[in-house]
């Protein structure tokens, strides 16, 4: 019949989401607070009433490409001019006005500590007027947040505990964009772990651009660990991504006692070399963080290790270079991520002399192919091992089903009696690119 809808009718939200995982759980947020004024989820940006952008502000191609995703919506602004485009995340933080001068289509601009004030942004919007909003308010977003729905959800689930970042690392935009380190209170956040495992959730992320520095807790990280440790129906626990200098003893100590707590760290050192760690602010050595690795494996020998890597920060040497592939030969990594420097503009480094781009080039390309060499090797030595499997989804193909060992390996298996959030043993009898294959035991 007629395209034209009922006022009756829900509005169609499409968020896409860049960045990190903080972002991820953010979308849910927004989504589930902008549910409050009438909207649900779509899939797709065709048919929606409002497209929201959750932005990535960490490396210049990541900022750029928000640009381009705003030009690629112009042609559907131009069907539907009630289409309402809105950026949030960290280029909104960084940008704020800036974006509605470049692209004038854009109804909406809310930086990340503004998103419980969405429902009112929407009120304006709804007039025909738009909004701006990037202060960094007094009042903690996540207490204004309604509590989380009750629909049925998957197993896995991240949990934001810890925002923000003061640790001023010399490339970064994050305290920044994110502002200084904020922690929720621990109670909060273990009613909202009960509430994820009421709606299905077995396995739980914590999350914090500087987790480990968590402090809504007398026993800090640790502490809110072990309270989640008693979190009936709750399986596993996790946490991401942490600072070298805030790994406590008590923390270390977790991995080793701790049941539900997975053995794998994300644990970024960014370089090898002492010269280059100084002149990035991260605060310690390279012998340190080797000292740190030692002790943290005396307390759980089989724990994956994953790091972020930078090449060519300003001043790097081949010989700075080749302290970092030193350093990654010694710890060895399960999973690592590692990029070219990237100049922020208004971050201390960007004012130094650059490495030349083809120099970062080469260096990133010898980096991830020793990266990606131990990767495989790790996951190689994973065959014949019987590993814990928190099955998500079905697989690609009929009767396979695919989930995640405690190391965070994708496992795969054919099975047919396996339902998503189970937990079942596995025995790995195969080692593929990305992903393990296993047999039910
Ligand atoms: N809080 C985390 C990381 C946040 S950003 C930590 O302290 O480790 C995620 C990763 O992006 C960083 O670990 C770093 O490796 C990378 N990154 C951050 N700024 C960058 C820049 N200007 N250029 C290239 N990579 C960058
Ligand atoms: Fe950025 Fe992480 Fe350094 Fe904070 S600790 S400034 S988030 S890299
Ligand atoms: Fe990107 Fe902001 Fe996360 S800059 S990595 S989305 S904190």
């Amino acid at each position: 019949m007629s395209d034209l809808k009922k006022p009756s009718d829900p509005k169609k939200l499409f968020i896409k989401t860049y960045g990190c995982q903080m972002n991820v759980y953010d979308s849910e947020r927004m989504a589930e607070s902008l549910g409050t004024k009438g909207y649900v989820t779509t899939d797709t940006a065709d048919d929606a009433d409002m497209i929201l952008l959750n932005t990535c502000h960490i490396r210049e191609k990541a900022a750029e490409k928000i640009y381009s995703e705003l030009g690629r919506l112009k042609p559907l602004k131009a069907k539907n001019p009630d289409l309402k485009i809105g950026v949030a995340g960290c280029v909104a933080q960084a940008e704020g006005a800036e974006i509605m001068t470049r692209q004038p289509m854009v109804d909406l601009v809310v930086g990340p500590q503004s998103y419980h004030r969405l429902p009112q942004m929407e009120d304006a919007l709804a007039r025909g007027e738009t909004a701006l909003d990037t202060d960094f308010p007094e009042d903690d977003k996540f207490e204004t947040l309604k509590s989380r729905p009750k629909a049925k959800r998957g197993p896995t689930a991240f949990l934001t505990v810890q925002e923000g970042c003061d640790k001023f690392c010399a490339f970064c935009v994050v305290p920044y964009t994110r502002g200084s380190e904020v922690s929720r209170p621990a109670d909060r956040i273990i009613r909202e772990a009960q509430e994820l495992v009421e709606v299905g959730v077995r396995e739980i992320t914590l999350l914090g651009q500087n987790v480990n520095a968590y402090h809504g807790h007398d026993g800090g990280l640790a502490g809110l660990i072990w309270d989640l440790d008693k979190v009936d129906g709750l399986e596993r626990s996790r946490f991401t991504t942490s600072h070298p200098n805030d790994m406590d003893d008590a923390l270390i100590d977790a991995h080793g006692t701790c049941d539900k707590l997975m053995p794998y760290l994300h644990l970024p050192v960014q370089s090898g070399s002492d010269k280059t760690l100084k002149a990035m602010n991260r605060k310690h050595t390279r012998e340190q963080y080797f000292k740190l690795i030692e002790r943290i494996r005396a307390a759980r020998p089989d724990l994956l290790l994953s790091g972020d890597f930078i090449v060519g920060f300003p001043g790097e040497t081949e010989a700075d270079f080749e302290d970092t592939m030193d350093l990654v030969r010694t710890v060895g990594y399960g999973q690592a991520y590692s990029f070219k420097y990237s100049t922020r503009p208004g971050t201390p480094a960007a004012e130094r002399a650059q490495v030349d781009e083809d120099v970062k080039l080469d260096r990133l390309h010898r980096l991830q192919a020793l990266l990606s060499e131990q990767q495989y090797e790790i996951q190689k030595s994973m065959i014949g091992r019987t590993v814990k499997v928190l099955f998500e989804k079905n697989g690609r193909e009929p009767g396979q089903m695919i989930g995640k060992s405690e190391y965070l390996h994708a496992v795969f298996a054919n099975t047919t009696d396996v339902s998503i959030g189970d937990l079942r043993d596995v025995r790995i009898v195969k080692s593929e690119r990305n992903s393990l294959g296993g047999e039910i035991v």
